[in-house]
């Protein structure tokens, strides 16, 4: 099976590159194709002529979406909205990456696949956007929506607590918003699975387990083996541009429909430590 991947030089990408084994995989960067531009999407996909198309690509700055409405939206739906078009028209199936921030937070038990989207966030509309236009152009396709993604060689939140708990004696961080930490390696190893299956429509695909941004900090501390103090804050207290859900857990029964299973954020935490000391050393 030949594999394309828009998005191949983010946090997840890079994992898809790295842990997908047994297929042909071809990574595409923004370098290589503007998803904006419709009509050189179309050329790199009739060029490569793929089975699957995992489109990880996407504005990902969720304040930075608030301020920058117009590149979102272009980004997010109507680039999507592009790739879809071309798998369409090449007849490759397409596995789209969304979020949790399609949800409002209100609920206090996991989210189904099929609860009502009503995103909060600027970021939440174009993803919710993207999803509903995907679902027109190629209804078969797949929706992975994911959540608070981890990994080693990218921007996310182990690191930045590690290296502020490197520095300094107390950290506070918000109690207040519970969701699903999901480490990139589990995600691609995920991915590959649902395409093998050739999964179609929306399924929740985050490590098992549940925590806020507090507890996650708090493990985080520990296994670093640091004293840092975590100190409970609220969100009304570290204000941002973009609200974020206070609960945004995916439940995944829809993944096991698929017979694919995810460890614990736990576990997964530990092998992202073990990760990042091979590539630190
Ligand atoms: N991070 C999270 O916590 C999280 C949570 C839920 C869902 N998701 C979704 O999961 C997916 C992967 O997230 P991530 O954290 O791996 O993202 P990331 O690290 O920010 O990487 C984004 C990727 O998109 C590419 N890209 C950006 N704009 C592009 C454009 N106009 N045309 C083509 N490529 C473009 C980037 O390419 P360049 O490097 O060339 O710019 C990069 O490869 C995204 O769809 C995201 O919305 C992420």
């Amino acid at each position: 099976m030949k594999v394309l991947i828009f998005g191949a030089s983010g946090l997840l990408g890079k994992a898809l590159m790295r842990e997908w084994q047994g297929d042909t995989l071809v990574g595409l960067t923004s370098r290589d194709a503007d998803i904006r531009n419709s009509d050189l999407v179309k050329q790199v996909v009739q060029q490569h002529r793929p089975d699957w198309i995992v489109l990880s690509a996407a504005y990902t700055d969720v304040d930075g979406c608030e301020s920058n409405q117009d590149l979102a939206f272009s980004v997010n739906c109507d680039g999507a909205a592009n790739v879809a078009k071309a798998a369409k028209a090449c007849d490759a199936k397409l596995l789209f990456l969304s979020s949790d921030y399609v949800f409002d937070g209100t609920k206090n038990s996991p989210y189904e696949a099929g609860d009502r989207r009503n995103p909060q966030s600027v970021y939440g509309r174009t993803k919710a956007d993207a999803e509903e236009r995907l679902l027109n152009i190629l209804p078969d396709c797949c929706i992975a929506r994911t959540s608070w993604l981890f990994g080693v060689g990218g921007k996310c939140f182990p690191d930045t607590i590690l290296k502020l708990a490197a520095t300094k004696p107390t950290l506070d961080v918000v109690s207040d918003q519970r969701g699903s930490p999901t480490y990139v390696i589990d995600l691609a190893r995920a991915i590959a699975e649902l395409c093998r299956r050739d999964a179609r429509g929306i399924v929740h695909v985050t490590n098992s387990g549940e925590c806020t941004w507090f507890d996650f900090a708090r493990a985080i501390v520990a296994c670093a083996g640091f004293t840092t103090e975590i100190r409970p804050t609220t969100s009304a207290q570290m204000a941002r541009p973009a609200p974020r859900p206070a609960y945004s857990v995916l439940s995944p029964k829809s993944l096991h429909a698929w017979k694919v299973d995810m460890p614990d954020w736990r576990d997964a935490l530990a092998r992202y430590f073990a990760e990042r000391s091979s590539v630190l050393a």
